[in-house]
């Protein structure tokens, strides 16, 4: 045997899990307590607190989470509250990818507290998206892309092979098993769930419908407003078609954890979510357990179109303790803890080695066998928008749920908000 073939023998028996890490020696942060605002949306809550107190075992630090409320546009309105007020009582805060331009003045730049090893480990895209000015406005934490979930049993019961590539398609099974679910004695049963609720969420499906149609991405990276178009208009128009037919009349209403619960609980055929969701309905107690599938959405005319969601955390400028809210910061961004998210809640890790790492495959295997989806998900024009962006989105999906609630008609909606973002962007 020559030194080479020990040596690479020797790697290849290093498993796949044992990823070598930097290991970290924890500061003690006895009397030290730190307030970090987290989202509560699924496991979402119940996660942060187990790792908050690990932490605190690790530290000796004090954290308390602050639960937020579960629509990302209504989180905003309270984090500009407290930061506005600035705030000490808040020291990290779980931003959104899209409000690194909104929220960049109010952070303090990690830059200065993350060692450069530790932040290349994650998405380089994701890594530049939270850049703002040279400063690193937030560590990222999850990432998100939207995804068709789908019953395999019932498409297999009503001969379909596989699930739907085209937008088209979806309409035309979705229509063929609520009918017949309906017939077989389940009155409550709908064909797709979504969300159509008039926030943030929205933008994300009303994106991925009208990208997948060619219709753009509402404002282009160069400045264009690009919304009022054939396009768009043919995808909206779609989507409104669905509202009280294959989906249920009261889509309108909905963000993520409504659709979810409907779908969970056996009552729908398709279901567009975010990656969460799939471990909920895994779970032992789920009345769909081992029955769904996962898919990139379907296409329009023009590819299946992903939005790009995912959060990070960020530390405050107004705490009082900047450098342990980055220590905690560094924690829950961590490998190990984003494995163990990616594991438990199926929350899609950041750094790129957790894609290889065996456990994480087991667990959630759309993670590998989707992996093209999510490093090809649509960003929302958040980075052309910069600090308009709340205002952009706001204007986009009031104009695209006045559609779906048929108080206007697509092309009417899209001829204002066309007019309404340019004086926005002015
Ligand atoms: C998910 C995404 C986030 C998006 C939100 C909309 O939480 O990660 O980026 O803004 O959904 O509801």
């Amino acid at each position: 045997m020559t030194l080479l073939s020990v040596i690479a023998c020797l790697v290849c028996l290093v498993p796949a899990t044992a990823v070598a890490q930097p290991a970290i020696e924890w500061p003690d942060l006895t009397g030290v307590t730190l307030t970090v605002a987290a989202g509560a949306v699924g496991q979402e809550l119940q996660l942060t607190k187990e790792a908050a107190a690990a932490f605190s075992e690790l530290t000796g630090a004090r954290v308390e989470v602050l639960e937020t409320p579960d629509l990302a546009t209504d989180r905003l309105g309270l984090y500009l509250q407290y930061l506005g007020a600035r705030s000490p009582d808040i020291d990290v805060y779980q931003v959104d990818v899209i409000w690194p331009g909104i929220l960049a003045e109010h952070a303090v730049d990690l830059f200065q507290y993350v060692p450069e090893e530790e932040i290349a480990q994650h998405f380089p895209a994701t890594i530049a998206n939270n850049t703002i000015d040279g400063r690193l406005v937030a560590l990222p934490w999850f990432t998100d892309a939207g995804l068709l979930y789908y019953r395999a049993d019932l498409l297999e019961k009503y001969g379909f092979s596989g699930p739907p590539a085209t937008w088209e398609d979806l309409t035309e099974m979705a229509r063929v098993i609520q009918e017949g679910e309906r017939a077989a004695g389940n009155p409550s049963f709908w064909g797709f769930v979504w969300q159509g609720n008039r926030y943030e969420g929205l933008t994300c499906d009303a994106l991925e419908w009208q990208v997948s149609f060619g219709g753009g991405t509402i404002i282009e990276p160069d400045g264009t407003i690009s919304v009022n178009n054939p396009r768009t208009v043919e995808a909206l128009k779609m989507a409104r078609s669905w509202v009280g037919t294959i989906s249920p009349p009261g889509v309108t209403t909905y963000a993520e954890e409504e659709a979810r619960a409907i779908f969970q609980s056996g009552n729908a055929a398709f279901m567009r979510n975010w990656p969460y969701a799939y471990a909920l309905a895994q779970a032992e107690d789920s009345p769909v357990r081992g029955k769904v599938g996962v898919a990139p959405l379907p296409s329009g005319g023009a590819g299946s179109a992903a939005a790009l969601g995912g959060w990070s955390l960020m530390v405050s400028r107004y705490s009082r303790n900047q450098e342990a809210a980055a220590w905690l910061v560094r924690y829950l961004a961590s490998y190990e803890e984003q494995k163990r998210r990616a594991i438990e809640g199926s929350f899609n890790p950041t750094i790129e080695a957790l894609y290889d790492d065996a456990d994480v495959l087991a667990a959630s295997p759309f993670m590998g066998q989707l992996y093209d989806v999510f490093i090809n998900a649509v960003p929302r024009p958040s980075a052309v928008a910069g600090e308009r962006y709340n205002e952009v989105s706001t204007a986009y999906f009031t104009a695209v749920h006045q559609v779906l609630t048929g108080q206007v008609t697509a092309e009417q909606a899209l001829t204002r908000l066309e007019a309404e973002l340019r004086r926005i962007m002015r």
